[in-house]
């Protein structure tokens, strides 16, 4: 999950990493009011969207007055910003700036470790500073053991040539800002520009924060950031029953078990559909796991034929752990929930563990709209040629 600015700067705060103090609005009004609060000579209003390069956009704007605020904020809220609508703006004070730097932490994956990169020409985007003046832009791996420590961010701020006056400073705020990674269980930590300010304060003046979301489940208060209004309802509503669906564009519902045969299911129907005429490829990813009881079968089924493009459904199981008699009960047993709410035909392909009587199962049901299929390949193509067929009638 990205954080907007504004939460960035809320999380950093609660880690006593120095920032300016900033509200949210969401009006014009709301803004003239901020600023009131605010109380300072100069505010600033910028845009909250998740996308960087927000000043060259006109997404952030020097206010003078309340007044002035209200109507800088008013330009802002709406514009569009590589694609992304504004729909709050955040008021904070206006800094006098000495120089603007730029820090990151990072998890750098394919080193098994965190990076941390920074610099004292920031304010720029890094990945222009990184390509033209890569000298100027100092890395230092981190031992994920240790963390950004005390030791680590005097060699951070040693490296990139911070002036003696501000070495202590800055290398306390990167130690802050290494706690709120860790504690965070962030993958990204972004702050550019850090500025000092001409009282020679070192402050996080906009900060990027991306959180790692296999870590949600020790992080109930990351319930107050989520933005559900970006999300896709489908995906919303899978979200609360704890299923792993991913709403794709497509017209075949798949399920299967298991990230890998999903993942393949998917490759297999888009293929089996690209010379079908209206070329008919998935409709989501749905995992549906180790269990495949009834009750998530029909969860995920509901789901699946809750999305209107939908004309199959393909379920698609492996019985390795899960037998496919149990999978065959749930399939029966979602359809008896379901009822007339499954209307659309349902392709099934089981094998492995307990094969046979998951079949015997679907075979004394005898559903009308399920279509057993020995083979992946012939399932996916007769899923598709379903699909190809409604998408034709219409
Ligand atoms: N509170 C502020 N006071 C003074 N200048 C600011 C303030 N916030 C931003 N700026 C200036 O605007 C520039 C862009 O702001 P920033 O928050 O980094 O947005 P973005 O990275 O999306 O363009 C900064 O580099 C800084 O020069
Ligand atoms: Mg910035």
């Amino acid at each position: 999950m990205d954080l907007y600015e504004y939460q960035a700067r809320d999380l950093f705060e609660s880690k006593d990493v120095p920032v300016l103090r900033g509200l949210v609005a969401t009006t014009p009004k709301e803004a003239r009011e901020a600023a009131e609060k605010l109380g300072t000579d100069v505010v600033v209003v910028k845009a909250q969207v998740k996308t960087g390069g927000r000043g060259k956009a006109g997404g952030v704007k020097l206010a003078h007055s309340p007044e002035e605020a209200e109507q800088r904020a008013k330009e802002i809220l709406g514009l569009d910003i590589k694609g992304h609508v504004v729909k709050k703006v955040m008021v904070t004070e206006g800094a006098d700036i000495d120089e603007e730097y730029y820090f990151s932490l990072l998890l750098d994956r394919a080193n098994r470790r965190y990076l941390a990169m920074c610099s004292l020409e920031g304010g720029v985007e890094i990945e222009t500073l990184a390509e033209e003046r890569p000298d100027a832009l100092v890395r230092v791996p981190i031992d994920p053991r240790a963390g950004l420590d005390a030791d680590a961010a005097d060699r951070i701020v040693t490296e990139t040539g911070f002036s003696p006056d501000d070495r202590d400073e800055a290398a306390r705020v990167l130690t802050l800002l290494g706690k709120t990674y860790a504690e965070s269980d962030a993958t990204l930590v972004e702050v550019n520009p850090l500025v000092r300010t001409s009282d020679g304060r070192i402050v996080a003046l906009d900060g990027k924060v991306t959180l790692d979301d296999n870590a949600a489940f020790r992080h109930p208060e990351w319930d107050q950031w989520r933005d559900d209004s970006q999300d896709d309802p489908l995906e919303l509503r899978a979200r609360a029953k704890h299923l792993n669906y991913v709403k794709l564009d497509g017209q075949v519902g798949i399920i299967g078990n298991g990230a890998g045969l999903v993942m393949s299911t998917l490759d297999v129907v888009a293929y089996a559909g690209s010379d079908l005429p209206g070329s008919p490829t998935p409709a989501n990813f749905l995992d549906i796991g180790g269990g495949a009881s009834a009750q998530v079968m029909a969860d995920g089924l509901d789901i699946i034929l809750s999305d209107p493009q939908v004309e199959v459904v393909f379920v698609n199981v492996f019985g390795g752990i899960t037998a496919c008699s149990e999978v065959a009960k749930g399939i029966r047993g979602a359809l008896q929930q379901l009822g007339n709410k499954a209307s659309k035909p349902i392709v099934v392909r089981l094998d492995g563990n307990a094969v046979e009587v998951g079949l015997e199962i679907l075979d004394e049901y005898d559903h009308p709209l399920v279509t057993v299929e020995k083979t992946m390949d012939g399932a996916a193509r007769k899923a598709a040629e379903l699909a190809s067929a409604a998408m034709e009638g219409k």
